[in-house]
């Protein structure tokens, strides 16, 4: 097994974890940890927000001690905010803080934080530096190729976070104003890996061992993250690590074991953060588990209805009785 180091953390050289806001929670997480994700980060975190002791924000940066190695991830447009945040992140034990510099969406994007850095490369370069003076821990950045088309800067920006003292950096390889569409550019990977000496972690549409494989070779990078390519599958990060290691593609999980995952990382979920809450987000993340199986569409459809535990339960023994588990 080959391994990378982000300051001091050694990573397996496999396939790390995206963070995911209102998807790869707590519960998710660990799922794909004991599946051999690489690392995880958590979902994105307002430096506002925990400076100002938002309740609902601090839940967010618990850690599972199963979880390690793993980041915490903050968003912010200001660098004295993102480095008392950065502060108060380091006390809920995380080995790496990343910072958010990819976010496309309008609310946080908008107001300065996210991909806006991407426009701001000489504000980046000051939160980025604030952060990393801030903590005793390696600091990471997660940015996009560029703000837009004509205006694609993932390597000069990468070079400066790189001066600014970050010890990884995470690419994904579309622009803000592609969002989540289009494809992703391994080649803007590529070249941020030719400008930096620090660990460079290559993502975007990476949704199968071939396709990990492929991000390594095309790109070079010194780790792949896989964000979306995990929904309702977390078996993908222990296909990448034997695909690596052997060449060979391990078998899909089988019904069963999909549906007894769904109802362990349901159960997970509501110990961690209560029924309703938990059940919000379980509707959409049980209609990922049963994908592709026989009469998929009718049992989507029952997802959407999904309001207690016990509900994942009996939709699971439907689901095996038809499918005559
Ligand atoms: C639902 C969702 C939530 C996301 N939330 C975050 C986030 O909180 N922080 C972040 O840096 N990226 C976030 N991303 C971007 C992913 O980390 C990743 O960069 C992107 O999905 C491309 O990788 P993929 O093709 O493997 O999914 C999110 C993506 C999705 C689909």
């Amino acid at each position: 097994m080959e391994y990378l180091n982000i300051g001091s953390v050694r990573i397996e050289k496999t396939a790390a974890l995206a963070p995911m806001a209102s998807v790869a929670d707590r519960a998710y997480r660990m799922i794909c940890r004991e599946h051999g994700a690489a690392y995880a980060v958590s979902e994105m975190i307002s430096a506002k927000g925990l400076c100002f002791s938002d309740r609902k924000t601090e839940e967010l940066c618990t850690v599972d001690e199963r979880e390690h190695p793993y980041a915490l991830q903050l968003f912010g447009d200001d660098p004295y905010y993102c480095a008392e945040a950065a502060k108060r992140l380091a006390d809920f034990g995380p080995d790496i803080i990343d910072i958010n510099m990819g976010c496309p969406v309008p609310k946080i994007a908008g107001n300065g934080s996210g991909s806006a850095l991407m426009r701001d490369v000489p504000r980046a370069a000051q939160i980025a530096s604030a952060v990393v003076k801030a903590v005793d821990l390696p600091v990471t950045c997660k940015i996009r190729a560029g703000w837009d088309a004509d205006s694609i800067n993932a390597p000069e920006m990468a070079h400066v976070l790189e001066d600014a003292g970050i010890a990884a950096v995470a690419v994904h390889g579309r622009t803000r104003m592609q969002m989540y569409h289009g494809i992703a550019d391994p080649d803007v990977i590529r070249r941020v890996k030719e400008a930096v000496k620090i660990p460079v972690i290559g993502n975007g549409d990476v949704t199968s061992p071939a396709g990990a494989k492929r991000m390594y070779d095309v790109t070079g990078c010194d780790l792949v993250m896989i964000g979306r390519g995990s929904y309702g599958d977390p078996w993908i990060f222990e296909r990448v690590r034997h695909f690596l290691a052997t060449g060979e593609e391990l078998a899909p999980p089988s019904i069963d074991e999909r549906l007894s995952e769904m109802i362990r990382q349901t159960e997970m979920a509501v110990s961690f953060k209560g029924e309703r809450l938990a059940m919000a987000e379980a509707r959409r993340l049980c209609s990922f588990y049963i994908r592709g199986i026989k009469n998929a569409a009718k049992y989507r459809g029952r997802c959407g209805m999904l309001k207690t535990l016990d509900d994942v339960r009996t939709l699971a023994d439907e689901i095996r009785n038809d499918t005559q588990i």
